[in-house]
């Protein structure tokens, strides 16, 4: 499907703005359906949106030691990130040789002292400097070693140890960007005492699916008991009560982020007990309730233990504190596909068993092979086959339009897409 004439511009690119329907009067947010089909669409986000944001790159923690690195791709381009052995920095480097371009790092994670292309075997430090030319002395005298180190990405910051890159030197600075999105990504952080780690091991997978239909499903209540039926069922037979039912509310955070905050029928590692735990776990999960409470007072420690948290930090990170906490991002592979990486958060000193059942949980629910996440798969999937049908052109993103936002409304993805809208159509 190919944009109608009616959504170009004068300059012959999308406009951004023909795509969003917004009438507050009457209670109505649609979009059309060719932002996610559309070829066009896609290129324009790759140039106005992912070349100009704050991408999540990694979590200080895959890197503790000097010279440890992970290689892994941000907006599509290859990048990686490898704690400097002189500085004890984090340095995010553009994955290439400033000879000829080959990728210099090659290994998806590990240690290292230096970098070696395999091409001619120039060799870089883990500080990006070029150590190392073989026949160096055919440069003659004037060559220039020091200018030929590895290229930095434009800007690299890092907030509580999550790292996030931008490719455009003059993006704002990461704590004004992040915003609204920072008191959920404390509280996420406070609850691991500040030592949140990244479990060792990453899920990839793909879907064949517009990008944007994750950032929806992610932050979506609406789908739970429709999509995720078999889960709730399984906890039913586990004796999980399904009264509470999912009840909570959705924030505008500023910039694209939204949040969705609410009570849910399932237990959280940190510290909400459930049958799926098994009994022997109630006393273990009472403490460290009780140590939250004594560090963070009745108010915040209930919300730390109780309510659970599905952020979207604009445009393409995802982190889920729910029945374990997830960190997610994904990128467009073209306007129908997407490719999606995934890991497991938990507080670096937990307690094994407690540890035990956070990685059930997760796995039962949030893994690869879980309950939701094939679910998801298939819906998204689903939705994109649906707009091939063609006969629609617009999606409906209305719900709760008219009251205070609610668990089960749309106002978060109504943030997202408000941004999305106002960056392709130039805003910075
Ligand atoms: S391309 Fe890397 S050494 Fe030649
Ligand atoms: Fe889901």
């Amino acid at each position: 499907m190919t944009l109608v004439t009616g959504h170009r511009g004068p300059a012959g690119d999308v406009a951004a703005s023909a795509l969003i329907e917004e009438d507050a009067a009457r209670g109505t947010f649609r979009v059309h359906r060719s932002a996610m089909t559309s070829r066009d669409v896609f290129d324009q986000e790759l140039e106005r949106i992912f070349a100009h944001t704050w991408l999540y790159v990694g979590h200080e923690s895959e890197i503790p030691e000097p010279g440890d690195y992970v290689r892994r791709p941000v907006a599509g381009r290859p990048v990686f990130m490898v704690r400097g052995a002189k500085s004890g920095q984090v340095n995010v480097f553009h994955n290439t040789c400033t000879h000829r371009g080959a990728v210099v790092c090659r290994r998806d994670r590990g240690n290292s002292k230096v970098f070696q292309c395999f091409y001619h075997a120039w060799t870089f430090d883990s500080e990006g400097s070029l150590v190392g030319v073989p026949g160096r002395d055919a440069y003659g005298e004037k060559f220039d070693m020091s200018s030929l180190g590895l290229a930095r990405v434009a800007r690299a910051e890092s907030y509580r140890g999550f790292v996030f890159a931008s490719f455009d030197p003059q993006v704002t600075d990461l704590v004004s960007y992040l915003g609204g999105a920072r008191e959920y990504l404390d509280l996420v952080i406070d609850e691991a005492d500040g030592q949140l780690q990244i479990i060792s091991g990453t899920q990839e997978y793909g879907m064949q699916a517009n990008w944007k239909l994750l950032v929806e499903n992610s932050i979506d209540g609406y789908h739970a008991a429709s999509t995720h039926d078999t889960y709730f069922k399984y906890l039913v037979s586990l004796g999980t009560d399904l009264s509470v039912g999912v009840s909570g509310v959705t924030k505008d955070l500023g910039n694209g982020h939204a949040v969705l905050e609410y009570l849910a029928p399932w237990g959280r590692p940190i510290a909400r007990w459930e049958p799926l735990f098994g009994p022997e776990a109630k006393d273990e999960i009472g403490t460290l309730r009780a140590r939250l409470v004594a560090q963070h007072g009745e108010e915040r420690a209930r919300r730390m233990c109780d309510l659970n948290r599905n952020m979207l930090i604009y445009p393409n990170l995802i982190i889920n504190d729910i029945m374990a906490v997830t960190v997610r991002t994904f990128m467009p592979t073209s306007a129908t596909s997407m490719a999606v990486t995934a890991w497991e958060a938990a507080p670096r000193d937990e307690l094994p068993e407690v540890r035990q059942r956070r990685l059930d949980s997760f796995l039962t629910f949030l893994g690869p092979g879980g309950f939701a996440t094939p679910d998801d798969i298939e819906a998204l999937e689903s939705c994109q086959q649906g707009f091939a049908s063609g006969g629609v052109e617009w999606n409906d993103i209305s719900r709760g339009m008219h009251r205070d936002p609610q668990a089960t409304d749309e106002e978060q993805m109504r943030a997202f897409w408000r941004r999305w809208r106002d960056q392709m159509d130039g805003a910075r």
